[in-house]
């Protein structure tokens, strides 16, 4: 049973401006996913986001109108101030002027190559939180570290950081979570890679994570945290991770930039819930 449903989650990354972003949702709208999709996406056991680039956000917050089933955007990076000299930067309040209120943080390509830290990730993650966002921090390990077996304990500390976690205690934010921290476990050496981790290794770190959450978000508000699994997550590979009792859904790239490939995630989803 999975009682936090499940969500499908597509990051688009630096990909699909206007025609494209568009286009994805005329073919979405097209052909749909199946009726019982559908209904699941309806019931809101199912769940689908997208993550567009930041000129992308306002046409697809439009074109999910026009949807039957409920769909929602969000943005892939969101300055943890409201306004200031953040030159490249935007702010929460600029999203909720849109109509948005989900981000994600954290994502190992921020943190590889714009010098994201575990403290600058707490900074966005705490102030989307407050200003009421839902929020996807992404966390996960790389190649070398695995081999150094280390996975567990980056994981830990990328998630103590980010969640103002000091020492032992319970986290200073769990008391406002209410269901709107979500967790992405994604393996720096899966992404785009087309390596994605076995069932059973993304398993193994879910439920590590699950156990962390449980000591320091407290049993009900980690009861509330889906914890989603990234990295190569593709149609044919989706049921077998989504079966895993400690996998809430999926974080996907490349797989979730095609109307038909996001379609198949969605019906993969539901198939998940039984
Ligand atoms: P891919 O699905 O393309 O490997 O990307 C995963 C990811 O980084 C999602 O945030």
């Amino acid at each position: 049973v999975k009682s936090r449903g499940v969500l499908i989650a597509g990051n688009w990354k630096m990909n699909h401006g206007l025609v494209e972003t568009r286009e994805f949702f005329r073919l979405l709208r097209e052909t749909g996913p199946s009726l019982d999709a559908i209904e699941k996406l309806r019931s809101a056991r199912l769940r689908a986001w997208a993550f567009p680039p930041m000129t992308s956000l306002q046409v697809a917050e439009a074109e999910i109108q026009n949807l039957v089933f409920p769909f929602r955007i969000g943005a892939q990076n969101v300055h943890w101030e409201k306004s200031g000299a953040f030159t490249g930067e935007i702010s929460g309040p600029m999203l909720t002027e849109l109509g948005l209120g989900r981000a994600l943080t954290g994502h190992s390509e921020r943190r590889q190559y714009f010098g994201e830290t575990n403290e600058t990730v707490r900074k966005r993650t705490e102030s989307l939180l407050k200003q009421d966002f839902q929020v996807i921090l992404c966390v996960g390990e790389t190649k070398a570290e695995r081999e150094a077996g280390k996975t567990f304990a980056i994981v830990e500390e990328q998630l103590r950081v980010a969640l103002g976690i000091v020492e032992t205690s319970v986290s200073p934010i769990a008391e406002y979570l209410d269901g709107r921290l979500i967790i992405a476990y994604e393996p720096v050496w899966a992404i785009g890679t087309g390596l994605t981790a076995t069932p059973a290794q993304a398993e193994e770190a879910h439920a590590m994570i699950r156990d962390f959450l449980t000591k320091r978000l407290g049993p009900a508000v980690a009861a509330k945290t889906p914890v989603l699994y990234g990295g190569s997550v593709t149609p044919e590979n989706a049921d077998a991770l989504l079966a895993c009792e400690n996998i809430d859904g999926a974080l996907v790239g490349g797989a979730s930039l095609k109307a038909k490939g996001f379609i198949s995630l969605l019906e993969a989803g539901a198939r998940a819930l039984g």
